[in-house]
């Protein structure tokens, strides 16, 4: 069994951060979260994986290499443009082979990994195996429903008027009847070639497509609000491990994890909360829910539920939070008047004053 796994695509909803940079590398408690999915691969015992590439692929292959640190052999396969999920499966045939395997989308979050989803597939002889999620508000997700014998019946992509509330989750086992069906199928009304069009052609010719349902914590991150969450949940798994100089009068409280390389001065950490290597915290609080990553300089500051990036600097802020700051920025306080706000902030991103 090999593993498709895709970090191209446009990453629309988290501008401006895919502008510069891929969606599948933002750190959730100071990881990528292409890593976890990268780890539930490799524990499945997946030796062989592909990775499909966008604009952002010389990032992604500086950040995963060879595979040998996760333990698997890296391909990379680039997709000239986010033509579809099932373009993807297209143009990885070659590394594909007649073999089955995993369609895993880069950024997802999945705990509790996928060997439930892949044990006996390839002894079923079905053509697929999707893994589905109970959903509040199916409309905004692709939908499968189940029949009588409960096979996948049919899917519905952000339907109005959802025939179930299960949605499909971004992993999914294939075996090599796929490929015949993402070579059939026309671009939809956006252009792609969608993987649901290539399920759907797969029952429509009478192949069984099984639906798996997802027992751990699944999150598409998207979108801020779900990377936010996403950093949330794994922080509320660390184990305290403070190693850093940890100076002056500090409080440090909650599950915390200070990197051996970073400085707490004078500040409160409340956990959970995680702080990457050369950083340093200075006369400050760094509330619940909140990952720095490395060399960054939070003085005379406040922040919580907030994951702020490589390199940055926040410094005489009252209090942040809800927030997503990316690499090298300045977060700081104008010192000289007019009271105002002085701001260069890139296309596409989003500023919430409280005035
Ligand atoms: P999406 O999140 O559905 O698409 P997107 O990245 O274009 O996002 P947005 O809606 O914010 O513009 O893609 C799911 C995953 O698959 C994601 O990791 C990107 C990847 N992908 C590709 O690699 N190639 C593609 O052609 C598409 C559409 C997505």
């Amino acid at each position: 069994m090999k593993a498709l796994v895709l970090t191209g695509g446009r990453g629309t909803r988290l501008r401006p951060l895919t502008h510069t940079s891929a969606k599948q590398l933002v750190p959730v408690a100071n990881r990528p979260v292409l890593f976890y999915g990268l780890e539930a691969i490799r524990d499945a015992g997946i030796t062989e994986v592909g990775i499909v590439t966008g604009d952002t692929g010389a990032e992604v292959r500086a950040a995963v290499g060879d595979g040998s640190r996760f333990g698997f052999h890296a391909t990379y396969i680039p997709q000239e443009a986010p033509l579809g999920l099932a373009h993807c499966v297209l143009i990885a045939r070659d590394f594909l082979g007649d073999e089955d395997f995993v369609l895993y989308l880069g950024d997802n979050l999945l705990i509790g990994g996928i060997k439930d989803l892949l044990t006996g597939f390839q002894d079923s002889g079905h053509a697929a195996r999707l893994l589905l999620s109970k959903v509040a508000e199916p409309q905004f997700y692709g939908v499968a429903e189940l029949d009588r014998d409960g096979a996948i019946a049919s899917l519905q992509e952000k339907p109005q008027v959802p025939r179930s509330d299960l949605a499909i989750v971004g992993v999914y086992a294939f075996s090599p009847v796929v490929h015949e069906a993402v070579r059939a199928i026309r671009p939809s009304a956006r252009g792609e070639l969608e993987i649901t069009d290539a399920i759907q052609w797969l029952i429509d010719r009478g192949h069984r497509v099984d639906p798996h349902i997802v027992s751990g914590y699944w999150k598409d991150t998207g979108r801020l609000q779900d990377i936010l969450e996403c950093n949330r949940i794994l922080l509320e798994e660390i184990e305290t491990d403070v190693r850093g100089v940890v100076a002056g009068y500090s409080e440090i409280g909650g599950r915390v994890v200070v990197h051996p390389d970073a400085v707490i001065e004078d500040s409160v950490l409340r956990g959970p909360v995680i702080i990457g290597a050369g950083t340093k915290i200075v006369r400050s609080y760094v509330g619940p829910f909140t990952s720095v990553a490395e060399s960054c300089v939070i003085e005379d500051a406040e922040i919580e539920y907030s994951i702020v990036l490589g390199g940055s600097t926040i410094e005489g802020v009252p209090r942040i939070e809800y927030s997503l700051i990316g690499r090298d920025v300045e977060v700081t306080r104008a010192v000289h008047l007019p009271n105002a706000h002085r701001l260069m902030v890139g296309d596409h991103s989003k500023v919430q004053l409280r005035i």
